[in-house]
């Protein structure tokens, strides 16, 4: 007989099944930065976030083999920080121009802990009225799920909203403080954050500003420092989180900001406190990483050439809509509408060797479903117009589809 949990389990993934929605996990055998295997037939992989090409680089692979130790043995307040991750912190902070930074085992439990020590902060006394979080509507998940975790109030403003925004923080009470969650470079749909309509808008009102720079490092700025420094906004920025796991090619994430707010992670941000210091090993390919960004700029004008490229091939034949001469973000989301519509146009795309991914509800908005295109320094020029010439024969999404 059935337990009450499988009961309850058969009944969410029969839910799921019906809307077109259950997600099942592939396993993969990569056979390189951009490419991967699976029954003895190899795709080219244009749905990591491996923007140049760093989970096989040389230099990184050298440093792996050389660690020492593999993981921390206990949190970072016990005994698990080390010399290796005070030089990774220490680098990382330079390299976006910040005073300090703290790693963390990932870029989710690192927006954890910025949101747990703004609340922890906020509820001190410091500021008596509490805390106010505003969440750009695109916002990664972990940011949304930090402040819903927290209990705080929140209020989500319109995609780069700002006059919205302006109007959300001219009525704040003067003693709550208000804090702004967005990204610089959006992980499903590759644009922008407005960041120099938010260091405008902090010159009218007061609020902390906390940029994820996930999919902006590596890729932007000078030095790869990521899209802040590109824009010149970094004096705007009171937190940016970085993850590893993207541009720089390993898995982690780091927290950066003035000297105090780090010290307040390590003291409020439980999930720094209660897990396990990330492994020395990541540490140390962190380091090497960040100064691989700094001494080879061309994975990163190479990627942006490519996006660019992309984008202006698929505009061509109305797959999507570029308006925006300089986008060349490697994130190309083409908007399809309905689940069925993107899952099958991934479909057509494996059929012809090209691993591109349909990202459906919850992830994206109801009628959003979409294929992620996501290109790497490593492509070639002849993988490139690969999957150019695959996705020309996707029916733009004007076509009536079969919902
Ligand atoms: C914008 C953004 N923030 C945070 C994360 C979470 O990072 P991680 O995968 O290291 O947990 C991701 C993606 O995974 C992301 O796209």
């Amino acid at each position: 007989m059935n337990s009450p949990l499988d009961a309850a389990v058969a009944a969410a993934l029969e839910g799921r099944d019906r809307a077109g929605l259950l997600r099942r996990r592939t396993a993969w055998r990569p056979t390189g930065p951009v490419t991967v295997e699976r029954d003895g037939r190899e795709f080219v992989n244009f749905a990591s976030n491996n923007y140049l090409g760093f989970t096989h680089h040389p230099r990184l692979l050298a440093a792996l083999r050389t660690a020492v130790n593999v993981g921390s043995g206990a949190a970072g307040l016990i005994s698990g920080h080390s010399a290796v991750h005070a030089t990774a912190e220490q680098a990382i902070a330079e390299w976006k121009s910040c005073e300090a930074a703290i790693l963390l085992p990932s870029g989710y439990q690192a927006n954890l802990a910025v949101v747990q020590t703004l609340g922890a902060i906020a509820n001190n006394g410091i500021e008596k009225g509490g805390v106010r979080f505003l969440i750009d509507k695109l916002a990664h998940a972990s940011l949304l799920d930090a402040v819903r975790l927290g209990g705080h109030a929140f209020r989500i403003f319109p995609h780069n909203g700002l006059a919205k925004l302006e109007r959300l923080l001219a009525d704040a009470p003067k003693e709550q403080l208000q804090v702004i969650l967005t990204e610089s470079i959006f992980s499903m749909d590759g644009d922008a954050g407005d960041l120099v309509g938010l260091a405008e808008l902090k010159r009218r009102h007061p609020f902390v500003l906390v940029v994820d720079e996930a999919h902006g490092s590596g890729i932007y700025g000078r030095h790869g420092a990521g899209l802040i420094d590109e824009l010149g906004v970094r004096e705007a920025v009171d937190v940016t989180v970085i993850t590893l796991s993207k541009a720089l090619g390993l898995a982690g994430a780091a927290v950066c900001g003035s000297a105090g707010f780090i010290q307040s992670v390590e003291n409020f941000g439980r999930a720094y406190i209660y897990s396990t210091a990330v492994p020395p090993l990541t540490a140390e390919l962190a380091t090497e990483a960040v100064a691989v960004c700094r001494e080879e700029p061309q994975h990163r004008h190479r990627v942006r050439m490519l996006a660019k490229r992309v984008r202006g091939e698929l505009a061509a034949v109305g797959l999507i809509k570029f308006t925006d001469q300089s986008a060349d973000s490697p994130i190309i989301p083409i908007v399809l509408g309905e689940p069925a519509r993107a899952l099958a146009a991934a479909e057509s795309l494996r059929d012809e060797g090209l691993l591109v991914v349909a990202v459906r509800p919850p992830t994206v908005p109801p009628g959003t479903s979409r294929l992620r295109v996501t290109v790497s320094a490593a492509h070639t020029d002849e993988q490139i117009k690969q999957l150019i010439a695959a996705l020309s024969l996707v029916p733009s999404p004007g076509t009536p589809g079969e919902g």
